[in-house]
């Protein structure tokens, strides 16, 4: 018997590329939906689904993750990032099933000299995160077998920095890229991969999971373009000067400080993950 994990967002980056890790698996089968078939913020269709399928485990990969607009749209985000959680980890403690929650580096305040713990204090500076770090108490409190997993930078099928500067460079010379924000570029693949290993273990609670290795956004694009063989070059600048609508964490490195204290499972270098990402998009 085949053990059934619902996907929810599945259309988003980690949702593909969760599809992509288990893609010819025998063992599970993937039941994707997206908002269209389950919109996580609506109890009702989510105890109806999960009461049917009755679950080994839920994937949640729905988030809004559009972190500028979650300042002006912050109920929108609190229903999606916080009771659409809150939604399944109550349909999955009364079903068995095991939870699955992905949440981000944006629940620090950024003021950090050395990589966050899991066990370091929180403090949210924009909306995204504090609605980000509501879902993780919901989940926390609804859901007897969670994982949380808070990752960073990621990159995927779908729109992301990495894309947005292969565009860039397509027409400019130059590029303006901030130099005052540090973290860890981190590949849906190399992520999706965590969440394969954790997935059959009991190895419950809350885990920071990023590419080893950190950087700011003026060096990852300097790496992207070196690798994918731009000849733009990087102009890097502060926040200020770019205008940024909103305060984003200044380091929000996180380190995957629980991984490896429970199995010294290892991410990859992010430089590494970046590599394999190019190559596989050039490829196409
Ligand atoms: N992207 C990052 O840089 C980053 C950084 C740190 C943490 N994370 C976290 O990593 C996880 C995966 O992020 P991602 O980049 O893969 O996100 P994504 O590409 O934005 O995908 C999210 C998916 O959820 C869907 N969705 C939105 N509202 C929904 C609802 N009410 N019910 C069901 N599905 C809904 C979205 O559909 P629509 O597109 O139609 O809205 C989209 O397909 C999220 O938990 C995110 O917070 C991401």
């Amino acid at each position: 018997m085949t053990k059934k994990i619902i996907i929810t967002g599945s259309n988003g980056q980690l949702g593909r590329a969760v599809n992509r890790q288990y893609a010819g698996s025998t063992e599970y089968e993937l039941i994707n939906t997206d908002v269209d078939e389950l919109d996580i913020t609506n109890i009702d269709k989510v105890m109806e689904l999960v009461r049917s399928i009755r679950p080994y485990a839920i994937i949640n990969c729905a988030a809004y993750t559009a972190v500028e607009a979650c300042e002006t749209q912050e109920d929108l985000a609190f229903r999606i990032n916080a009771i659409g959680p809150r939604n399944l980890s109550i349909a999955a403690d009364e079903t068995g099933a095991k939870l699955m929650h992905v949440s981000t580096d944006y629940v620090f305040d950024g003021n950090g000299t050395r990589p966050y713990r899991e066990t370091d204090p929180v403090g949210p500076q924009g909306a995204y995160g504090r609605t980000k770090l509501a879902g993780e108490e919901f989940v926390k409190e609804f859901s007897s077998r969670h994982y949380i997993v808070r990752t960073a930078w990621l990159y995927g099928d779908g729109k992301n920095f990495v894309r947005t500067m292969l565009r860039l460079s397509e027409t400019n010379d130059k590029v303006r890229v901030v130099r005052d924000q540090v973290g860890s570029p981190t590949s849906a693949a190399e992520l999706a991969k965590a969440i394969a290993y954790l997935l059959p273990t009991e190895n419950y609670g809350l885990f920071h999971g990023t590419c080893e290795g950190d950087c700011n956004w003026a060096q990852f694009a300097e790496e992207i373009f070196r690798l994918a063989g731009r000849k733009t070059t990087v102009e890097a600048i502060t926040s200020e000067e770019y205008g940024a609508a909103v305060k984003r964490p200044a380091y929000s490195v996180l380190e995957n400080y629980m991984l490896k204290m429970t199995g010294g499972y290892m991410f990859a270098d992010w430089h590494d993950a970046i590599a394999e990402y190019l190559g596989n998009i050039t490829e196409k």
